[in-house]
């Protein structure tokens, strides 16, 4: 196949960016790859709409942003045939994980980069997810907190089910009646992005995933944390992405936030996902 530029579009003024004028259950070059790679890590958030991804297209679209990763507690909860492949389906309302800003598995040893999520089953209505773009929060700081956060870790926190054979399939395996344990590790507040050089801002839930800044008490660093998270979400931000039937959505941990919007009550929603790059 010969290269070629891809067309872009950008969904907001601050995060996100479409692309359009490919098939990507086709194969595709270096030269593609790159331009997929650049765009997404540049803009946080890519979508490539009216894909209708086969599960082979998936994976090789994720490969473009590194080597899949699945916890092995997840692995019972794949798509048959392709053990990379997360199949997330609809927890309910009150056991909702992704309810809330958060950045994917940021307590795991080394935090997955880039996930690739396509619908299979979408509800009637609803079920959006939001995007913040974390260079964007960074940039918006004061030189002051800029040096203050620039040597500084935060402690993150997460559990995982003990035992290879549990599975992650309803809501109770998220929680209590799961036999669990804590996992957690220190990771930079405001790393520099491995793939554009840039500085962004890296944060997950005060106070329940993400619980002290290195050095400091709770009670010394909440504040500040729920003040990086509370600005890094203002509604100039985000980008609010409406799921569609054959759209394929990439976000880059590295560099966004997600929150998972729960109106759909009961109804059946069904995501398959691929995580990149994380090491437990
Ligand atoms: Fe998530």
């Amino acid at each position: 196949m010969s290269s070629r530029t891809l067309t872009t579009r950008a969904l907001t003024g601050s995060v996100g960016v479409e692309i359009s004028g490919i098939n990507l259950n086709d194969e595709f070059d270096d030269d593609i790859a790159n331009q997929l790679r650049d765009a997404l890590c540049n803009n946080c958030v890519l979508v490539v709409r009216d894909q209708f991804l086969s599960s082979e297209a998936q994976l090789r679209l994720a490969r473009v942003f590194g080597d899949p990763f699945m916890p092995s507690y997840y692995r019972k909860n794949t798509v048959e045939g392709f053990p990379d492949i997360a199949i997330v389906p609809n927890f309910g309302k009150a056991k909702a994980p992704a309810e809330g800003w958060h950045t994917d598995w940021s307590h795991m040893t080394v935090p997955p980069t880039v996930s690739v999520a396509i619908p299979t089953v979408l509800a009637s209505k609803g079920g959006d997810t939001m995007f913040s773009n974390q260079y964007e929060s960074y940039n918006r700081l004061s030189d002051g907190m800029k040096k203050f956060l620039s040597d500084k870790r935060a402690k993150f926190i997460g559990t995982r089910p003990i035992g290879e054979d549990q599975k992650v399939v309803t809501g109770d395996d998220l929680t209590a009646k799961a036999k669990r344990e804590d996992v957690v590790n220190f990771h930079p507040i405001t790393p520099t992005h491995a793939v554009t050089g840039r500085t962004a801002l890296y944060l997950n839930r005060p106070g329940s995933s993400m619980i002290e800044i290195e050095g400091m008490t709770p009670a010394e660093s909440l504040p500040i944390l729920e003040y990086l998270y509370a600005q890094s979400i203002n509604p100039d931000n985000v980008y609010r992405h409406s799921w569609a039937p054959g759209d394929i959505v990439c976000w880059d941990n590295r560099c966004a936030m997600h929150y998972g919007v729960h109106d759909y009550g009961d109804e059946e929603r069904t995501l398959h996902r691929v995580t990149v790059g994380g090491v437990i």
